[in-house]
């Protein structure tokens, strides 16, 4: 089983890093410190338009829309790519991601990762019941603090009604969010399992 999920996990990962020319402008860009910042402040300018829904410096303005916000930027790409593919379904980040070259998706993925997202508040028993089973069924891919890597998304201070929403989306295969990963991790959740999970991952730091 182990050696199963381990040929499973190096599959997936070749596959994120192999394939979008954004990311080789992305590694160009943070190759050193001078190109790095350019990158960011260029990432700024370029996301005015996101903003209206992401929110200055990439904290959403309203709850079903993610925190941009402190996300790894692999991360970030590989959804952009995502979207452009149709393996990720909103109709409209689908046709707004088009319209931006390589250079501008790799700009904006290292401008939001270099700001941080505050901590929202969560439900204080909700949260307690969601630790428990975050230890359990999530660590050993997000992380102990849900910060997340380039495999593996950060999920601390994320909005809750988002997380709750994408679970359930991995969860029912309903095609809006594809993974087999994240598929695999949440077949056994029960609906108030998913709404523990969110309100303890909003909230953490
Ligand atoms: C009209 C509102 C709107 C605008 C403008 C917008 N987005 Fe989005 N974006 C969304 C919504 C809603 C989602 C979540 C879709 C879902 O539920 O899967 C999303 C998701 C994303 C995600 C996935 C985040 C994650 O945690 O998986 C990325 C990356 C993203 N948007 C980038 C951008 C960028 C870059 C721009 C500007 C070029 C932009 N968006 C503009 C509404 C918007
Ligand atoms: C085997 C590794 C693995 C495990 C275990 C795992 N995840 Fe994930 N998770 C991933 C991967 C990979 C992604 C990115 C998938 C994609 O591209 O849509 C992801 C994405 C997510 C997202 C979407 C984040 C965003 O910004 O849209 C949420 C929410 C999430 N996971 C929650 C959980 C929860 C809750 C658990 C435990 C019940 C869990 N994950 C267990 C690998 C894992």
């Amino acid at each position: 089983m182990r050696a199963i999920f381990t040929i499973l996990c190096l599959l997936v990962s070749s596959s994120v890093f192999a394939q979008s020319a954004a990311h080789e402008r992305l590694k160009v860009m943070q190759a050193n410190p001078a190109s790095l910042q350019a990158a960011i402040a260029a990432g700024k300018k370029a996301s005015f338009f996101c903003a209206n829904c992401h929110g200055e410096g990439g904290v959403a303005k309203t709850s079903d829309v993610p925190n941009l916000a402190g996300q790894h930027p692999t991360y970030l790409l590989e959804q952009i790519r995502k979207f452009g593919s149709g393996e990720r379904i909103d109709a409209f980040m689908q046709g707004l991601i088009k319209v931006l070259s390589d250079d501008e998706r790799a700009q904006i993925a290292l401008y939001y990762s270099s700001v941080g997202v505050p901590p929202s508040v969560g439900d204080l028993a909700l949260a307690t019941r969601g630790k428990v089973l975050f230890e359990r069924m999530c660590v050993r891919c997000h992380g102990a603090d849900a910060r997340g890597n380039a495999l593996y998304p950060r999920l601390a201070g994320q909005q809750q009604p988002y997380l709750q929403k994408s679970i359930t989306h991995y969860r029912d295969g309903t095609g809006v969010r594809n993974n087999p990963l994240m598929k695999i991790a949440t077949a056994q959740l029960k609906n108030d399992d998913i709404v523990a999970l969110s309100h303890y991952l909003t909230q953490l730091p």
